[in-house]
């Protein structure tokens, strides 16, 4: 029997972080409130991705009345780093959400990418040969740091088999 299994580590809350990993953390909570367009879900999620230049560049989910047109926000993260970084190396990514639910109801589960920013997100990463972080995060500052985003998808499809 085969089995997979991989580290990461857990915080149950962003002061626990390094000032680094703050500030990006950070910078996704942000998005997820100023950048993010989600009439229809509500679910406004920002991401965060940190550069080698040192440049967060942030992005928020971009939906549409025609709902399989929107966008999550990693991918316009991602794109909007194509656009103005091209090639450069990612370190890491963050990602948070906001349901605007009552302060008392904060939902202490970690958002985690969904399939298609999984395999956005390994092709980002496969082009670079260097691994990307990850940062998932809760409402109530509990925080998931992977340290690559493979362990988020064994066995990736990717374009060596073409
Ligand atoms: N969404 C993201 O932006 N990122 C994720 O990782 C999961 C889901 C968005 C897509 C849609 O606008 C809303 O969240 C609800 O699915």
């Amino acid at each position: 029997m085969q089995r997979f299994s991989f580290e990461y580590e857990s915080f149950h809350s962003m002061e626990e972080l390094s000032n680094l990993d703050q500030a990006i953390v950070a910078a996704a909570f942000e998005a997820a409130e100023k950048l993010a367009y989600a009439p229809y879900s509500k679910f406004k999620v920002g991401a965060a991705v940190l550069l080698s230049n040192g440049e967060v560049v942030r992005g928020g989910n971009q939906e549409n009345a025609a709902f399989p047109a929107g966008i999550c926000a990693e991918r316009v993260a991602l794109s909007a780093v194509s656009a103005s970084y091209p090639g450069i190396i990612i370190k890491s990514i963050a990602i948070a959400y906001n349901k605007n639910k009552d302060f008392n109801r904060l939902d202490e589960r970690v958002l985690s990418p969904c399939g298609i920013c999984r395999q956005t997100i390994m092709e980002y990463q496969n082009r670079q040969g260097k691994p990307i972080s990850l940062f998932l995060n809760s409402e109530t500052g509990i925080v998931y740091k992977i340290k690559d985003a493979q362990f988020l998808l064994p066995l990736t499809f990717n374009g060596d088999l073409l």
